[in-house]
């Protein structure tokens, strides 16, 4: 496929990726082990670019939750490769520090389970926590809490545990967390998911003014509206943890 574009449109250029999947499949459970092996991802290639949202949609199980995951760099293939940004990201990689935290300052995630990704003693530390590792001077980092609070709209909750809030509260708290970083990257799994109608909206508006030539954005979603209104490509997984045909603006295939 490729090659076939590559012949189509000799500008399109696959080292221009940012995230680049090549035959990558995820099977949970070891091979020999007790467990059945449990293939999440088969054989998925795919080439997303800056400038871009993708909206990945598919029903419950069809692994994009895997998929996202994997490009946070928090799984690995079982076999196929994944590069971000033109480098390989392996587990051997992921555990030299230097190098994750040069990643996750690029690429934000957002969990499909709010409560995985909270762990500090309230609201406000948990927005904070990830400008301190971004290095930020403690004046800015208190006003771009208060700002992503504010949007939020979860200012009145800065001094709670996360971990007593509802599932909407989690869901805004988490969301504040990973979009006040601002990074070049973000994969949202999710994003919408326990929200309110405002709070969907709000989530809709805000990623649709998000898109520049200097971001990649990539949301897993269920809700129809988002998917629609974000005005991105979208996606297709399928029961069989692949990727459906899809075609570009230009009518090409990826
Ligand atoms: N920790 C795990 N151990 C074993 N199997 C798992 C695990 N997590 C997910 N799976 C399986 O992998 C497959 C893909 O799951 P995944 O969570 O990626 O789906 P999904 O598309 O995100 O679904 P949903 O729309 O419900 O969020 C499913 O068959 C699921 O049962
Ligand atoms: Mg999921």
């Amino acid at each position: 496929m490729t090659d076939r574009r590559r012949n189509i449109r000799p500008d399109v250029d696959d080292s221009q990726a940012w995230i680049r999947l090549q035959d990558v499949t995820y099977s949970y459970g070891q091979e020999g082990g007790a467990g059945k092996k449990r293939q999440s991802l088969s054989h998925v290639s795919l080439n997303l670019y800056p400038g871009h949202t993708y909206v990945v949609t598919g029903p419950n199980g069809c692994g994009k939750s895997t998929l996202f995951r994997l490009m946070a760099g928090l799984s690995f293939p079982t076999s196929g490769s994944y590069f971000f940004r033109g480098e390989q990201i392996t587990e051997r990689q992921m555990n030299d520090r230097d190098f994750s935290r040069k990643f996750f300052r690029k690429l934000g995630f957002l969990f499909q389970d709010s409560e995985t990704q909270l762990f500090c003693k309230t609201v406000r530390e948990e927005v904070a926590f990830g400008l301190f590792q971004l290095g930020l001077e403690k004046s800015e980092v208190e006003r771009r809490t208060q700002q992503y609070l504010e949007m939020l709209e979860i200012s009145d909750l800065a001094e709670r545990a996360p971990f007593h809030l509802s599932g909407g509260e989690k869901k805004r708290t988490a969301l504040a967390a990973v979009l006040a970083m601002q990074p070049q990257v973000l994969i949202l799994d999710e994003p919408e998911a326990g929200l309110d109608e405002d709070g969907e909206n709000w989530v809709i508006k805000f990623l649709d003014g998000l898109r520049s030539e200097e971001r990649l954005i990539v949301i897993a979603t269920h809700s129809r509206l988002l998917a629609e209104e974000v005005h991105g490509e979208e996606i297709r997984m399928t029961k069989e943890h692949t990727i459906a045909d899809r075609k570009t603006r230009e009518g090409l295939q990826v």
